[in-house]
Parts: structure tokens; sequence; C-alpha cells
């Protein structure tokens, strides 16, 4: 490594704590690509994402991260092989069985954020576990994704008020954005602030469609297995560096 690129790289990994964003969305994209590349099955490829996404709680957690939302599973990823729906299921039941240890004893909450119902009984009755035992936890909030769809997500929470208007619990001309944010999965949650997609893909995907409507993007070429602490550091450090207007001057 040349001087200049080791000055370089050092200057961009520099974050300013007092300017850090409050949630950050992911979309941990690269899992199948990273596999292929070494000749191995993609569930091995969705494994060390796994563990990804373990490194990287953890180092949101230590820098004082407040929400770390990431898409695990989406409404569209049933079309995928059952062999493949099965493993992810597997490695997200692992990763909640896990999280009492390795996440909630270090202070942090999970929060699961979809549609529970079309999951296997076993899967809602831990997911319910899990978020119990870490509500009151007031470090980093981990939102895993799963079973998830953001334009899902609205429809239903427009459905739901829809509901009440008929039941007379609200009035259509008094329902304002706040009535339809608080009905969404995310209710109670700031909107993120910085959303970085990995593998070299540029979509949003049906990621936080409603919630993203400021949010700083950023991207890429890195598979998610590979994707480390100089990674997450260098989008934070980029993200302090652009001036956010949300839609002012
Ligand atoms: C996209 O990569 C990734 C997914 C659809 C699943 C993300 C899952 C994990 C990171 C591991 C399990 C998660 C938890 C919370 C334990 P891809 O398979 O579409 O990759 P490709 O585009 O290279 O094929």
């Amino acid at each position: 490594m040349s001087v200049f690129s080791r000055i370089f790289n050092k200057k961009s990994l520099e974050i300013d704590k007092s300017g850090l964003p409050k949630h950050i969305a992911i979309i941990m994209d690269g899992n199948g690509r990273w596999a292929k590349k070494r000749g191995l099955s993609r569930s091995l490829g969705h494994r060390e994402g796994s563990n990804a996404l373990k490194r990287i709680t953890e180092i949101c957690s230590d820098i004082g991260i407040k929400y770390l939302t990431v898409y695990a599973f989406s409404t569209d990823n049933w079309k995928r092989p059952q062999s493949e729906v099965d493993n992810l299921m597997q490695l997200l039941m692992e990763y909640l069985k896990k999280a009492e240890t390795e996440l909630a004893g270090k202070n942090n909450r999970i929060r699961v954020l979809g549609n529970k119902r079309a999951l296997s009984h076993d899967m809602q009755n831990e997911i319910k576990r899990v978020e119990r035992l870490t509500e009151r936890n007031t470090g980093l909030c981990l939102n895993i994704a799963l079973n998830y769809g953001g334009r899902e997500e609205i429809f239903f929470a427009v459905k739901e008020i829809l509901k009440e208007v008929g039941r007379g619990k609200l009035k259509p001309e008094n329902v304002t954005q706040e009535d339809l944010a608080e009905r969404l999965y995310t209710a109670g949650i700031p909107d993120p602030d910085l959303m970085i997609r990995s593998s070299g893909e540029k979509r949003i995907s049906n990621f936080l469609l409603w919630q993203a409507a400021y949010t700083e993007f950023w991207y890429t070429d890195v598979l998610w297995p590979d994707f480390r602490k100089e990674h997450i550091l260098e989008a934070i450090a980029e993200y302090q560096r652009r001036n956010r207007r949300f839609g002012g001057v």
C-alpha cells in the first residue's frame, strides 16, 4: 500500500462520534455470489452473511448507533427454492436463539419487522420470546426485517386505518401522516438516516419505502459476507460529509 493510500484510507475512516446516524438500514446483498465465487453452496454464503451481521451489529453497538435495521428476508424471497428458504429460516432461528447470550447480554434490543403470521409457529414463538426478553434493553435496537415488504407494510397500515374509520374510531378528515406511520411495523422507530446496500446493486427492493423518504444512500461492491468494520466506518464517514437538506436549501 502506498503512503498516499494509507493516509487517504485513514482519513476516510475518521468518524465524528457527535454526528452519528441514529438509524442505519442495511440491504445485506451478495451472499449467493460470495459462495459461487468460492465454489461453495448458497447456504454457506448465507451462513457467512449471518456471521457478517453479528460483526456489524457488535460494531454498531460499540460506536453508539441506536437503531440498525437489516433486510433478512423479503416477502418476495419465498420464490426461492424451498431448500434455500428452509436454510434461511433455520439461520434466523439460530440467530434468535443465540441472540440471548450474544446480543441481549450487551443491553441490545431485538425487534422483528414484517408479516409474522406467515411464519412457522416455532418461529413466531421464538420471536415473541426474544422481543420480550430484550424489550427493556436500552442499547442498540436491532430490527430484523423478516417476511418484510414495504408496499405490503403501507397497504396493511392503510387497511387498518380504513377499518378504524369504518368502526367510527377515526374520522377520514382527521387522518394524518403520523396516524399512518404509527401503523407501520416501524412504529416508534425514527426513519433511517443512512441506507447501505452491498454487492454493487443499486435498488431499494421494496425496503422501508415510506421511511426512506430522506435517507442517504451508500452503495458498495463488497459482497455482504466480506463486509467489515472499515466498510461501515467508510459509510458513516461519507454520510457525515453530506449536507442533508430535507427538501430545504
Ligand atoms: C441477499 O443475498 C441476502 C438475503 C436474501 C438474505 C440475507 C440473509 C443473511 C445475511 C443471513 C441470515 C440473516 C440473519 C438475520 C441470521 P443473495 O442470496 O440474494 O445473494 P446473491 O444476490 O449474490 O445471490
